[in-house]
């Protein structure tokens, strides 16, 4: 399983990608209204952040109801950057949302369909030609349903039907719902920076640090 950051704060973005284990940034109109930057100049900067990862992905904004308006925002972004490749357009899981995905996928461009809740609206978006399609799992948790189940469920249907769009597990709250999609066949987790540290982290390695470093400043060894 990869690991994308979901945040559009670029200083969280630099920490992830300085540490190497970045393959992806999604961010959603949310989490750029939070940074209170214009949004096209924060999509720029990220794609300058980050130049080795696979997908960047820019949502196109919640006022682009059709397909028509959705592909004309979605021209506009994939100029930023000069046409970057890895720039990646989030598209709502709705029928003008497929309808976008379809004709976008067709000219090339990478697309992750976003606001996903069954496997049904997985499916839709895959045979609309997505290249990442994205279940909420900590929204779903939050309704008392099982995210990490759906996750499992898609992944299941997408190796029954050789459907090659990658789920992106989206709207994970914590430690547990990344090792737990990651043995669900997710292929991507897309994680708060505060998650990744967390992670990161266990007591025992903590104290295991400590420890060594206890004992090599009682020994007269040096480097
Ligand atoms: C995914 O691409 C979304 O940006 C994100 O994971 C939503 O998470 P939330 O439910 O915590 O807002």
């Amino acid at each position: 399983m990869k690991y994308f950051i979901d945040t559009a704060n670029l200083a969280d973005i630099q920490k992830a990608y300085k540490v190497g284990i970045l393959s992806g940034v999604t961010t959603n109109p949310s989490l750029v209204a939070k940074e209170g930057v214009k949004f096209e100049d924060r999509i720029a900067e990220i794609l300058q952040a980050v130049p080795k990862v696979e997908s960047v992905s820019a949502e196109v904004t919640p006022d682009a109801l059709t397909a028509e308006e959705m592909i004309a925002q979605a021209n506009e972004l994939i100029k930023i950057n000069n046409y970057d490749k890895n720039i990646t357009i989030k598209l709502p899981m709705t029928l003008d949302g497929l309808e976008a995905c379809r004709y976008l996928s067709d000219k090339g461009v990478k697309t992750n369909v976003t606001l996903i809740f069954t496997v049904n609206q997985a499916l839709l978006a895959a045979r609309a030609g997505a290249t990442y399609v994205s279940p909420f799992l900590g929204r779903l948790d939050d309704i008392s349903e099982d995210g990490v189940q759906l996750v499992s469920k898609v992944a299941e249907v997408f190796r029954i039907h050789n459907l090659e769009a990658q789920i992106i597990a989206a709207s994970v709250r914590h430690p547990d719902h990344v090792t737990r999609v990651a043995m669900a066949g997710a292929h991507i987790a897309t994680i708060p920076f505060s998650v990744i540290e967390q992670i990161a982290k266990h007591p025992l390695t903590d104290q295991g640090i400590e420890k060594f470093a206890a004992d090599w400043k009682k020994s007269k060894f040096e480097l």
